[in-house]
């Protein structure tokens, strides 16, 4: 049988997934037994529960109405570019000419063409456990190898960049870093990420941030690697910054992000980026300068329900005696389920029994790495009530 790429069929199964596929199958087996089940506790999804604010669908609308939708340049437009490097300046703290912005479908699209045109097989790039899971499956499709270094729980989910020391090898080409983090929530302060350039600058790799949180941060400061390199060493491609218009402005099926760097590596990245699917509808470009020109007081409100919820979780999580950390920034919290009578269900089986037996669905630590087995993540898009019903459901669930 063919089946492709032997080392990309081998991934682990989205564990996120099976559980909607598992919901779907809880409620057929009720209906066929002449019952219907109250809709599960929707704690496992990882994206805003608002919907794109109306200014900025109109725009696309006007664009389908007025424009003629053309192919475009593969990095963008040069309208959205210049409005792209203004954003830079305002909100991330660093100077850039239009020209080291291109678009890309999503901040997935902009991490994938960074690294498709920066590592490739023999090379080890350094990501964090936890991480956001496409990372390994982009690593598998550029023939890259990953090298983990671990979060700590117990010092609010940071790296501790001496351990990462002993990580290095000949052949470390890139260390990901992804603050605000998910699934963690973890914000990097500023002397870490100095710490974590350093890094990088001593052992000569690139060093890919992933900044697509940048805008959702609830206390301390969201800081950029960018912002602290002088002009020189920006333009020599050191570090490369990715964004996206999914989670400031919910508009996560727009397939929107940005990737910043220097010019000549852009050049690079720009050639993945024609290749892979010639450009950006222009219509989504217009609905991402009206987001970026528009009103920005949908981005406070929604910080803010965010902020509001990650109270309630971190309140609930104490009154339970299960209260690891603060998240501050991001969307997610995750929960540690170990269990005080050594029962523990792990991972994915907790997450399967959890919505079998509870109606809770959430997202096993297991799916994001091997540090993060025995915690559950749950996300801070639903309302006040599933949180709370969902909190109490996992705690209790874990204490058996
Ligand atoms: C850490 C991280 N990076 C990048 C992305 C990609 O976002 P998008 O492709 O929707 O812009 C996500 C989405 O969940 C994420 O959590």
């Amino acid at each position: 049988m063919k089946i492709g790429k032997q080392h990309i069929y081998d991934l682990p199964i989205n564990d996120i997934t099976t559980l909607g596929a598992l919901a779907q199958l809880l409620e057929q087996e009720a209906k066929a037994r002449g019952e219907v089940l109250p809709p599960a506790v929707r704690l496992q999804i990882g994206e805003p529960s608002f919907r794109t604010p109306e200014h900025i669908r109109m725009a696309a609308c006007q664009s389908i109405e007025r424009e003629p939708l053309t192919y475009g340049p593969a990095a963008g437009w040069s309208w959205l570019r210049e409005l792209l490097a203004a954003k830079i300046e305002r909100v991330n703290g660093y100077v850039v000419e239009p020209e080291q912005t291109a678009i890309a479908m999503g901040g997935t699209g902009a991490i994938l063409a960074a690294l498709t045109a920066t590592v490739g097989p023999g090379d080890e790039v350094l990501i964090s456990d936890p991480h956001w899971p496409q990372y390994l499956m982009q690593l598998a499709c550029c023939g890259a190898t990953p090298v983990h270094y671990p979060l700590d729980p117990r010092n609010e989910w940071l790296p501790d960049v001496a351990k990462m020391e002993r990580l290095v090898t000949p052949r470390t080409r890139l260390l990901i870093i992804n603050s605000p983090g998910n699934p963690t929530g973890a914000v990097f302060p500023t002397h870490l990420v100095a710490e974590l350039l350093d890094f990088a600058r001593r052992h000569d790799l690139y060093l890919l941030s992933d900044e697509c949180y940048d805008e959702l941060v609830f206390e301390g400061e969201h800081v950029s690697p960018a912002a602290m390199l002088g002009r020189d060493e920006f333009n020599a491609g050191r570090v490369i910054c990715i964004y996206t218009f999914s989670k400031t402005y919910a508009m996560t099926g727009w397939r929107i992000g940005y990737v910043v760097t220097a010019r000549q590596l852009m050049k690079t990245i720009v050639d993945v980026l024609n290749a892979s699917y010639t450009n950006v509808s222009t219509l989504v470009q217009r609905a991402a300068a009206e987001a970026l020109t528009g009103p920005q007081a949908c981005v406070a409100e929604m910080r803010q329900t965010y902020q509001r919820r990650r109270d309630l979780a971190v309140k609930l999580l104490k009154e339970s005696g299960r209260y690891v950390y603060t998240p501050h920034g991001a969307f997610y919290v995750l929960v540690d389920v170990t269990s005080p009578k050594g029962t523990q269900r792990r991972g994915r089986q907790f997450a399967l029994d959890l919505l079998r037996e509870r109606n809770v669905a959430i997202a096993p630590g297991s799916g994001f790495g091997s540090v993060s087995e025995e915690f559950v993540r749950i996300s801070l898009a639903a309302s006040d009530e599933e949180i709370e019903r969902g909190v109490k459901e996992i705690c209790a669930f874990a204490d058996r």
